[in-house]
Protein backbone atom coordinates (compact mmCIF):
# COMPACT_ATOMS: atom_id res chain seq x y z
CA UNK A 1 0.00 0.00 0.00
CA UNK A 2 1.17 3.28 -0.72
CA UNK A 3 0.60 7.23 0.06
CA UNK A 4 -1.59 8.00 -3.03
CA UNK A 5 -4.61 9.91 -4.27
CA UNK A 6 -6.60 6.39 -5.18
CA UNK A 7 -5.84 4.73 -1.59
CA UNK A 8 -7.68 8.11 -0.30
CA UNK A 9 -10.09 8.19 -2.63
CA UNK A 10 -10.92 4.39 -2.42
CA UNK A 11 -11.46 4.56 1.64
CA UNK A 12 -13.58 7.81 1.26
CA UNK A 13 -15.81 6.21 -1.68
CA UNK A 14 -16.00 2.83 0.19
CA UNK A 15 -16.33 3.23 3.56
CA UNK A 16 -18.90 5.59 5.74
CA UNK A 17 -16.99 8.69 6.56
CA UNK A 18 -18.50 8.21 10.23
CA UNK A 19 -16.77 4.61 10.65
CA UNK A 20 -13.33 5.96 9.42
CA UNK A 21 -10.69 4.76 12.35
CA UNK A 22 -10.19 8.62 12.92
CA UNK A 23 -13.02 9.49 12.76
CA UNK A 24 -14.37 12.74 15.85
CA UNK A 25 -17.81 14.05 15.81
CA UNK A 26 -16.15 17.32 17.22
CA UNK A 27 -12.34 18.08 17.30
CA UNK A 28 -11.17 18.25 21.05
CA UNK A 29 -7.46 19.38 21.47
CA UNK A 30 -6.97 21.22 18.23
CA UNK A 31 -10.25 22.65 18.26
CA UNK A 32 -9.41 24.25 22.74
CA UNK A 33 -5.87 25.35 21.18
CA UNK A 34 -6.76 27.21 17.95
CA UNK A 35 -9.05 28.84 20.14
CA UNK A 36 -6.57 30.10 22.87
CA UNK A 37 -3.45 31.50 20.16
CA UNK A 38 -5.29 33.00 17.36
CA UNK A 39 -8.02 35.09 16.36
CA UNK A 40 -11.15 34.82 14.47
CA UNK A 41 -10.08 36.54 11.00
CA UNK A 42 -6.77 34.83 11.46
CA UNK A 43 -5.82 32.36 8.61
CA UNK A 44 -5.72 28.99 9.57
CA UNK A 45 -5.17 25.75 6.92
CA UNK A 46 -5.70 22.45 7.50
CA UNK A 47 -3.63 20.26 5.35
CA UNK A 48 -5.34 16.27 5.02
CA UNK A 49 -8.47 17.93 6.05
CA UNK A 50 -10.14 14.46 4.65
CA UNK A 51 -13.90 15.04 5.75
CA UNK A 52 -12.83 16.38 9.47
CA UNK A 53 -15.32 18.70 11.91
CA UNK A 54 -12.51 21.22 12.41
CA UNK A 55 -13.72 23.33 9.79
CA UNK A 56 -17.40 23.45 10.73
CA UNK A 57 -16.37 23.59 14.88
CA UNK A 58 -14.26 26.93 13.80
CA UNK A 59 -17.06 28.44 11.26
CA UNK A 60 -19.25 28.17 14.45
CA UNK A 61 -16.56 29.49 17.43
CA UNK A 62 -16.48 32.94 14.04
CA UNK A 63 -13.85 31.75 11.91
CA UNK A 64 -13.76 33.66 8.87
CA UNK A 65 -10.35 32.75 6.94
CA UNK A 66 -9.63 29.04 6.81
CA UNK A 67 -7.61 26.80 4.10
CA UNK A 68 -8.47 23.47 3.62
CA UNK A 69 -6.18 21.25 1.38
CA UNK A 70 -6.55 17.41 0.93
CA UNK A 71 -4.92 14.73 -1.51
CA UNK A 72 -8.59 12.96 -2.08
CA UNK A 73 -10.89 14.67 -4.53
CA UNK A 74 -13.63 12.29 -3.08
CA UNK A 75 -12.89 13.95 0.51
CA UNK A 76 -12.81 17.10 -0.50
CA UNK A 77 -15.99 17.05 -2.85
CA UNK A 78 -17.49 15.75 0.24
CA UNK A 79 -16.27 18.28 2.54
CA UNK A 80 -17.34 21.30 0.02
CA UNK A 81 -20.44 20.07 -0.39
CA UNK A 82 -20.99 20.27 3.64
CA UNK A 83 -19.55 23.51 3.67
CA UNK A 84 -21.22 25.19 0.45
CA UNK A 85 -23.05 27.65 2.94
CA UNK A 86 -19.70 29.18 4.09
CA UNK A 87 -17.95 29.35 0.97
CA UNK A 88 -16.68 32.87 1.68
CA UNK A 89 -15.10 31.88 4.58
CA UNK A 90 -13.17 28.17 3.14
CA UNK A 91 -10.19 27.87 0.35
CA UNK A 92 -10.02 24.75 -0.77
CA UNK A 93 -6.76 23.26 -2.33
CA UNK A 94 -6.77 19.62 -3.85
CA UNK A 95 -3.21 18.70 -3.64
CA UNK A 96 -0.40 17.08 -2.23
CA UNK A 97 1.06 19.24 0.55
CA UNK A 98 4.68 17.93 -1.08
CA UNK A 99 3.97 20.17 -3.65
CA UNK A 100 1.87 23.47 -1.85
CA UNK A 101 2.95 26.82 -2.26
CA UNK A 102 0.50 29.77 -2.06
CA UNK A 103 1.19 33.96 -1.97
CA UNK A 104 0.04 33.51 1.11
CA UNK A 105 1.31 32.90 5.24
CA UNK A 106 -0.63 31.14 7.50
CA UNK A 107 -1.32 32.05 11.03
CA UNK A 108 -1.99 28.28 12.02
CA UNK A 109 -0.96 25.00 9.87
CA UNK A 110 -3.15 21.64 11.30
CA UNK A 111 -2.27 18.68 10.74
CA UNK A 112 -3.74 15.92 12.42
CA UNK A 113 -2.71 12.26 11.68
CA UNK A 114 -1.45 13.25 8.17
CA UNK A 115 2.31 14.04 8.56
CA UNK A 116 2.81 10.87 10.33
CA UNK A 117 2.04 8.86 6.94
CA UNK A 118 5.62 10.52 5.69
CA UNK A 119 8.09 7.57 6.03
CA UNK A 120 11.06 8.88 3.62
CA UNK A 121 13.42 11.44 5.50
CA UNK A 122 13.24 13.24 2.12
CA UNK A 123 9.30 13.93 2.25
CA UNK A 124 9.43 14.88 6.17
CA UNK A 125 12.29 17.35 4.65
CA UNK A 126 10.25 18.72 1.96
CA UNK A 127 7.61 18.81 4.10
CA UNK A 128 9.09 21.04 6.84
CA UNK A 129 10.21 23.08 4.42
CA UNK A 130 6.96 24.26 3.29
CA UNK A 131 5.37 24.59 6.94
CA UNK A 132 8.46 26.78 7.50
CA UNK A 133 7.93 28.89 3.99
CA UNK A 134 3.88 29.05 4.90
CA UNK A 135 3.45 29.39 8.15
CA UNK A 136 4.17 33.84 9.56
CA UNK A 137 6.83 34.11 12.08
CA UNK A 138 5.01 34.03 15.47
CA UNK A 139 2.84 31.96 13.74
CA UNK A 140 1.68 27.92 15.02
CA UNK A 141 2.22 24.29 14.28
CA UNK A 142 -0.30 22.57 15.73
CA UNK A 143 0.60 18.38 14.85
CA UNK A 144 -1.44 15.87 15.96
CA UNK A 145 0.36 12.21 15.16
CA UNK A 146 0.11 8.57 16.44
CA UNK A 147 2.62 8.00 19.69
CA UNK A 148 4.66 5.84 21.01
CA UNK A 149 2.36 3.86 22.64
CA UNK A 150 0.11 4.17 19.79
CA UNK A 151 -0.64 1.82 15.88
CA UNK A 152 2.19 1.66 13.78
CA UNK A 153 0.07 1.26 10.68
CA UNK A 154 -3.38 3.22 10.01
CA UNK A 155 -4.89 2.76 6.98
CA UNK A 156 -2.87 -0.11 6.23
CA UNK A 157 -0.25 2.49 5.65
CA UNK A 158 2.82 2.41 7.89
CA UNK A 159 3.46 5.58 9.53
CA UNK A 160 6.04 7.24 12.09
CA UNK A 161 5.24 7.50 15.75
CA UNK A 162 6.15 10.78 17.40
CA UNK A 163 7.06 12.18 20.96
CA UNK A 164 8.48 15.31 21.83
CA UNK A 165 11.86 14.58 21.65
CA UNK A 166 11.58 13.20 17.96
CA UNK A 167 9.55 16.16 16.29
CA UNK A 168 11.57 18.66 18.02
CA UNK A 169 14.56 17.53 16.36
CA UNK A 170 12.98 17.17 13.06
CA UNK A 171 11.94 20.59 13.05
CA UNK A 172 15.06 22.28 14.19
CA UNK A 173 15.43 26.05 15.30
CA UNK A 174 12.97 27.71 13.36
CA UNK A 175 10.11 26.24 16.08
CA UNK A 176 9.75 26.30 19.82
CA UNK A 177 7.68 23.70 21.50
CA UNK A 178 4.77 26.06 23.33
CA UNK A 179 2.71 22.79 24.40
CA UNK A 180 2.20 19.32 23.50
CA UNK A 181 -0.22 16.49 25.45
CA UNK A 182 -1.66 12.50 24.61
CA UNK A 183 -5.22 11.53 23.73
CA UNK A 184 -6.68 8.41 23.56
CA UNK A 185 -8.82 8.39 20.54
CA UNK A 186 -11.82 6.24 20.72
CA UNK A 187 -12.36 4.67 17.41
CA UNK A 188 -15.93 3.62 16.19
CA UNK A 189 -15.55 0.50 16.52
CA UNK A 190 -15.02 0.60 20.11
CA UNK A 191 -11.24 0.33 19.88
CA UNK A 192 -8.67 2.85 21.10
CA UNK A 193 -5.35 4.97 19.69
CA UNK A 194 -3.15 7.06 21.56
CA UNK A 195 -2.67 10.23 19.86
CA UNK A 196 0.16 13.08 20.88
CA UNK A 197 -0.31 16.43 20.17
CA UNK A 198 2.34 19.28 20.05
CA UNK A 199 1.65 23.22 19.31
CA UNK A 200 4.94 24.72 17.98
CA UNK A 201 5.69 28.38 17.68
CA UNK A 202 7.45 29.75 14.41
CA UNK A 203 10.47 31.69 15.66
CA UNK A 204 12.55 33.09 12.81
C1 LIG B 1 -5.95 9.78 8.74
S1 LIG B 1 -6.69 10.91 7.67
C2 LIG B 1 -6.91 12.33 8.73
C3 LIG B 1 -7.92 13.31 8.18
C4 LIG B 1 -8.13 14.56 9.03
N1 LIG B 1 -6.89 15.28 9.23
C5 LIG B 1 -8.80 14.23 10.34
O1 LIG B 1 -8.18 14.41 11.39
O2 LIG B 1 -9.97 13.83 10.31
C6 LIG B 1 -5.32 11.42 6.66
C7 LIG B 1 -5.73 12.36 5.55
O3 LIG B 1 -4.58 12.92 4.94
C8 LIG B 1 -4.75 12.95 3.54
N2 LIG B 1 -3.38 12.93 2.98
C9 LIG B 1 -2.48 11.92 3.07
N3 LIG B 1 -1.32 12.29 2.49
C10 LIG B 1 -1.50 13.55 2.03
C11 LIG B 1 -0.67 14.46 1.32
N4 LIG B 1 0.59 14.13 0.97
N5 LIG B 1 -1.17 15.68 1.00
C12 LIG B 1 -2.44 16.02 1.35
N6 LIG B 1 -3.28 15.19 2.01
C13 LIG B 1 -2.81 13.97 2.35
C14 LIG B 1 -5.57 11.72 3.23
O4 LIG B 1 -6.23 11.80 2.00
C15 LIG B 1 -6.52 11.69 4.43
O5 LIG B 1 -7.67 12.45 4.18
Amino acid sequence: MTNTPTHWDNIYQNQKHSQVSWHQTQSTISLDWILKFTNKNDSIIDVGCGVSILADNLIDKGYTNLSLLELSNSALSTIKERLKNHAEKVHFHHENVLEFKSNNQFSLWHDRAVFHFLTDEKDQKTYIKKLTNQVKKGGYFLLSTFSPSGPKLCSKLDIVQYDVKKITQLLGGSFKLIKNTSETHSRPNGNTQDFNYFLFQKID
